[in-house]
């Protein structure tokens, strides 16, 4: 069978790899950087800064990124770094701020609007100057992606774009960074890095790359989040989630993700409901509704959770297994769920349902299916009404 594999970004990986980052920036011929990050992270950035000035590289701010960047925000970090005569761009943060790097990029070399560069097929661009991406949160992968998510704020939704323009020229991937994110944001980010791996690694473009890298991540993640969560101070859980991150976004790159993708994107585009808990919220029931078709995957997810398992045990039973323990991982780690973010399932079933389906036949249409069973209004609905009455 043929199946789609995108190599990985190269990545500079380990603790204390930050500290690199101006000689880097030097060898990739930079004077002149745009630093692209949030004031959440306004510190680390600093740290950052510092490294880059002390290599003799100039560095322009911008510190205005804001959650699921909107189109006209990146226009403007683009129109800051083409009129500053920028020769580089770093973006550090989480996956938001990664992805507004990547944007800027594209808009140093690229006339604006952004709009004409969404989507994967047929879009033209010139290459761009370097751009280094330094994540500060353990979970979007965006180090590893081609490609970024921008908010069209035309049409309301959530978007791509992806190719030479914004490709990343090094990921610098540092756990120290994410040592001071506070529990809340280690649950929240380390379950879009769950969601990335377990995803690809049951899509429906599953492929022999997605399913080796998927399951070391899936492992990691079992074995580390819950300590990461409790203690951030712990390295060994921090660096391991940091690699489950890298490699949830190696895995999706090809194989991409599914219904808790999908379901996630609708919270968030109708309800803001923040990214990872917006693919965490529905997991338990997406994964016992592609149990039939993903018996032996689902049974290697249960099993990294510690669940036991007879080995004559049906799709029903590994199903059952891991709803369960994801289940009790979403209450360790003390993930928000549908009701505590004061959703109403009324409010939820009159506009996700409708949404996921129609993004998902865009999609197909696009020759993009992704999910293995298929997408009806009925599905999501009842997925939907089962995790807020039961997680
Ligand atoms: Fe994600």
């Amino acid at each position: 069978m043929q199946s789609v594999w995108n190599s990985p970004n190269p990545i500079l990986f380990g603790r204390g790899s930050a500290k690199a980052v101006g000689d880097k920036l030097r060898e990739f011929g930079c004077k002149k950087v745009l630093v692209v990050y949030d004031e959440g992270v306004a510190s680390i950035a600093d740290t950052v800064i510092g490294y880059i000035e002390s290599a003799d590289i100039g560095v322009v701010r911008f510190a205005e990124v804001q959650a699921d960047p909107p189109d006209w925000l990146v226009e403007k970090a683009g129109a800051l770094g083409a009129s500053k005569k920028v020769d580089g761009v770093v973006g550090v943060g989480g996956g938001s701020s990664l992805d507004a790097a990547k944007a800027a990029k594209l808009l140093i070399t690229n006339p604006p609007p952004i709009k004409q560069y969404y989507g994967r097929e047929g879009v033209v661009m010139k290459p761009s100057v370097p751009l280094i991406v330094m994540p500060t949160t353990a979970g979007t992968g965006s180090e590893a992606t081609p490609g970024g998510v921008i908010t069209d704020t035309e049409r309301g939704i959530k978007t791509n774009i992806a190719g030479i323009g914004c490709a990343v020229t090094l990921g610098i991937v540092d756990p120290e960074l994410t040592v001071g994110m506070p529990a809340s944001i280690t649950a929240i980010t380390g379950m879009d890095a769950l969601s990335h791996c377990l995803e690809s690694y049951t899509s429906a473009r599953k492929n022999d790359l997605s399913a080796v890298v998927g399951r070391e991540g899936i492992r990691l993640v079992a074995k580390y989040l819950v300590r990461a969560v409790e203690d951030g101070s712990d390295m060994e859980a921090r660096e391991g989630m940091m690699f489950a991150s890298v490699l949830g976004g190696m895995a999706m790159s090809g194989a991409l993700c599914h219904l808790s993708h999908d379901i996630g994107r609708s919270l968030g585009a109708k309800f803001q409901v923040p990214h990872g808990i917006g693919c965490a919220v529905c997991m338990p029931q997406v994964l016992e509704t592609v149990a039939e078709l993903r018996t032996d995957e689902l049974r290697y997810i249960a099993e990294c959770f510690g669940a036991e398992l007879p080995a004559d045990a049906d799709a029903k039973a590994v199903g059952q297994a891991v709803y369960k323990a994801v289940q009790t991982l979403i209450k360790r780690i003390k993930l928000p769920t549908m009701r505590d973010m004061g959703l109403t399932l009324d409010d939820i079933l009159s506009k996700v349902p409708d949404e996921v389906v129609m993004q998902c036949e865009m999609a197909a249409k696009a020759g993009f299916v992704t999910s293995p069973v298929p997408v009806t209004k009925v599905l999501i609905t009842n997925i939907l009404t089962k995790a807020y009455n039961e997680n």
